[in-house]
């Protein structure tokens, strides 16, 4: 182990937890210094909310904290149907669960549809947690080249009938690039071939679509994807995750998504603080449209300065460097100009893809998005 460790270290891939103190908003405090804080999900500034605090410790009161058991023992209570019921109308699907985590709803969702015999179709930047489904599910795993729906229609062609079920999944926002898949392509090849396809929406909840309902609802195909999965640690500032769907396959995940049935369910006062983000989510969208603003303002500027930031939109910018040293002094560098705004380096992201993961929050202020473009510019490399 300690061969191996100095190996991943050489490589600039050791990680290493730093604890924060969080004043207010979207900033943090670290080591006595307060920095302008570029590296959460907190997309629509509500994890701080003070109404979500609020609803929190309200059922907290009633409930005390923890859910004491897995959801079919006894840890499932009224905020979790409630919240559950509120996701369901939300998605405008028939019925909707939750789950500890967003990895556990993605991971679990996908082992409990496809088995052996079954074939998993997935995107090679997909997030571990759908990567790891697909492992723990015993079907045959496809990877198919990144957003290209030509190489998956092949596949499924020299496929045909070789398979049980077959299950396509994928990142609706890809959490590193800030892109999205092509999902309408997607849609039209799960007809086309009678696969399921599975839909990824914890970046896109709460900022894409019409009403934040997220990327699926962005590409005009939410009613097209049987299987939304989302998270509410993101947008809605919580944890724990959710799928939205047809009532057969809620009922069929209450039957066999492993995570969901042998696991705690999340504390009431978690899903009642993530319901309450949710009705805040839905009564402001100045939120999302101001999140989407700021991360525009950000784009031109690092474009206009040169900086390689793909094809992003929304509020994840990646500044693309390349090598993970780099990558890290970059981000050292910036941390002592006051701004976090975190390296990410491989198995994160492929090899030689190392970058700042930026991202922006309906909390942050115009201003400070401006110093970050102008630190970021004036760094090198
Ligand atoms: C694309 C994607 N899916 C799923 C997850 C897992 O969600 P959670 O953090 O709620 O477990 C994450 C979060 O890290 C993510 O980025």
């Amino acid at each position: 182990m300690d061969d191996e460790a100095a190996a991943w270290s050489d490589r600039g891939l050791k990680r290493s937890l730093r604890a924060l103190e969080r004043p207010e908003g979207a900033q943090v405090v670290h080591e006595g210094e307060t920095l302008h804080n570029f590296g959460s999900n907190d997309y629509l500034g509500l994890a701080c909310d003070p109404r979500v605090v609020e609803a929190g410790i309200a059922v907290a009161r009633q409930y005390g904290w923890g859910a004491t058991a897995s959801p079919l023992v006894v840890g499932w209570h009224r905020p979790h149907q409630d919240l559950a019921d509120a996701l369901a109308r939300f998605e405008r699907a028939k019925a909707a669960i939750v789950f500890p985590s967003g990895y556990a709803a993605l991971c679990g969702t996908v082992a409990a549809l496809a088995g052996s015999g079954d074939a998993v179709y997935s995107d090679q930047l997909n997030h571990a947690s759908l990567i790891d489904g697909a492992r723990l599910s015993h079907s045959q795993v496809r990877v198919y080249p990144h957003a290209d729906p030509a190489a998956l229609a092949a596949m499924l062609e020299a496929d045909r009938r070789r398979f049980r079920r077959r299950l396509i999944v994928t990142d609706g926002v890809f959490s590193m690039d800030g892109t999205l898949a092509p999902l309408g392509e997607l849609a039209d090849l799960a007809d086309r071939f009678g696969a399921m396809l599975l839909v990824d929406e914890a970046h896109g909840t709460g900022v894409y679509g019409p009403d934040g309902r997220g990327a699926c609802s962005a590409c005009g195909v939410a009613e097209r994807v049987p299987v939304r999965v989302g998270t509410l640690s993101k947008s809605l500032g919580s944890a724990g995750g959710f799928v939205a769907g047809s009532r057969r396959l809620i009922d069929w995940l209450i039957n066999h998504a492993r995570p969901f049935i042998f696991s705690t369910a999340l504390p009431p006062a978690v899903a009642a603080a993530a319901g309450e983000a949710l009705k805040i989510l839905e009564a402001q969208p100045w939120r999302r449209e101001r999140v989407v603003a700021l991360g525009e303002r950000l784009r031109v500027k690092l474009r206009a300065s040169g900086r390689q930031i793909g094809r992003s939109g929304g509020p994840i910018i990646p500044v693309l460097i390349g090598d993970a040293a780099a990558t890290l002094t970059l981000a050292e560098r910036l941390r002592q100009r006051g701004f976090l705004a975190p390296a990410i380096r491989p198995p994160s992201v492929p090899e030689g893809t190392s970058r700042l993961r930026i991202s922006v929050s309906a909390a942050h202020d115009a201003a400070a998005v401006d110093q970050l473009a102008d630190a970021v510019s004036e760094e090198q490399p």
